[in-house]
């Protein structure tokens, strides 16, 4: 290695509160340098592959009442819609057959999908791939059922680690969401959590301490999303959260969790064309790819109805923009046409 090559990349390496909230706000050349110690942290812990999911978004029934999101109950222009299991299965058979490894379920939190997503895990897991999923608070007893169907990981975003704002915008406490997210660790999944930034009332010391909560949920995955303003909702009026504190906070978690699976969400191409690539750029190394078919998908808004619906193509264009390469299944997959 010639030393004279390339500028060492300046160590960031975040031991408090004070350098957290000083690299969430940093610019120009400094925020280069964080980008660049991001890279190269990912890169150090074997991390550069750009992890593939592909989701289903399995129903928009919800319980929960969120300010920003417009699958909420209130919002009574939404269309409803629930897949039974076969449909979540031809639409995985799909996802395998593009080589993809990982079948991530998502949907509102609605209890009648349950049985559903119970039936579908161990049809999708014939197919020797993994299955994520995205369904809300449930009881203990039904993250332990999830992982007896074959479930191998949870995504629970805690959104904002403050507990008024938590309260004032999801509606439900905060410590219910955090006691969630410890069952699904203890009942043996992994565990994928995370902010959105952009909430109204957030202030930087409430983003610093979104940071420090992730750090002591000890998550596999982690993520931080602009806030998207939705058609239908409380917050519909609010402007879309700030591009480069999303960046930032990526580039953070990545220097913090250098073995994490970090998203660079859609919102991000949303905000901005070139928004995901930035989110790799910044250190991300994960895009999720819809597989719901289009009648369903236009009705899963949680991203406004004008949502960037991630294709295949995009995904791959976005990695090679990056000067990364996907990540390659451990072993062949098998037809999922065999599952039934
Ligand atoms: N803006 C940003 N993120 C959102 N989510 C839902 N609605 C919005 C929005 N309007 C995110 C939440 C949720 C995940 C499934 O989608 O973080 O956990």
């Amino acid at each position: 290695m010639n030393a004279y090559c390339e500028p060492r990349p300046v160590l960031f390496q975040p031991t408090d509160r004070a350098d957290i909230q000083h690299l969430l706000t940093c610019e120009g050349e400094e925020q280069q340098a964080l980008f660049q110690a991001a890279r190269a942290a990912r890169q150090a812990a074997g991390m550069d592959a750009v992890k593939l999911r592909g989701v289903i978004e399995l129903s928009n029934y919800c319980q929960k009442t969120c300010d920003y999101c417009a699958i909420r109950p209130q919002n009574k222009e939404m269309i409803r819609y629930r897949m039974d299991a076969d449909a979540i299965l031809a639409i995985t058979a799909e996802i395998v057959a593009e080589g993809i490894t990982t079948v991530f379920l998502q949907s509102g939190q609605d209890p009648k999908s349950d049985a559903i997503v119970l039936e579908a895990i161990p049809r999708i897991r014939q197919a020797d791939v993994n299955v994520l999923l995205n369904l809300g608070e449930k009881s203990r007893a039904m993250y332990a059922r999830y992982v007896e169907a074959g479930a191998d990981s949870y995504i629970l975003k805690f959104e904002t680690s403050d507990p008024v704002m938590y309260q004032n915008i999801v509606g439900t406490p905060l410590a219910k969401r955090l006691e969630c997210a410890r069952w699904i660790k203890e009942v043996g999944m992994k565990l994928g959590t995370g902010n959105i930034i952009g909430l109204p009332d957030q202030t930087l010391d409430t983003l610093v301490d979104d940071i420090l909560l992730a750090q002591e949920l000890q998550p596999d995955f982690v993520s931080s999303s602009p806030f998207i303003p939705n058609e239908n909702t409380p917050l519909e009026n609010l402007g879309v959260g700030d591009l480069q504190l999303t960046l930032n906070s990526i580039a953070i978690c990545r220097l913090l969790f250098p073995h994490a699976l970090i998203p660079a969400v859609s919102a991000l191409e949303k905000i901005k064309k070139g928004g995901q690539l930035m989110g790799l750029n910044a250190g991300a190394n994960v895009l999720t790819i819809n597989f719901t078919p289009k009648d369903f998908r236009d009705k899963y808004a949680i991203y406004s109805k004008e949502r960037f619906v991630v294709s295949l193509d995009h995904a791959h264009a976005t990695i090679a923009a990056a000067g990364l390469r996907p990540r390659q299944a451990a072993q062949p997959v098998q037809s999922v046409s065999s599952c039934s």
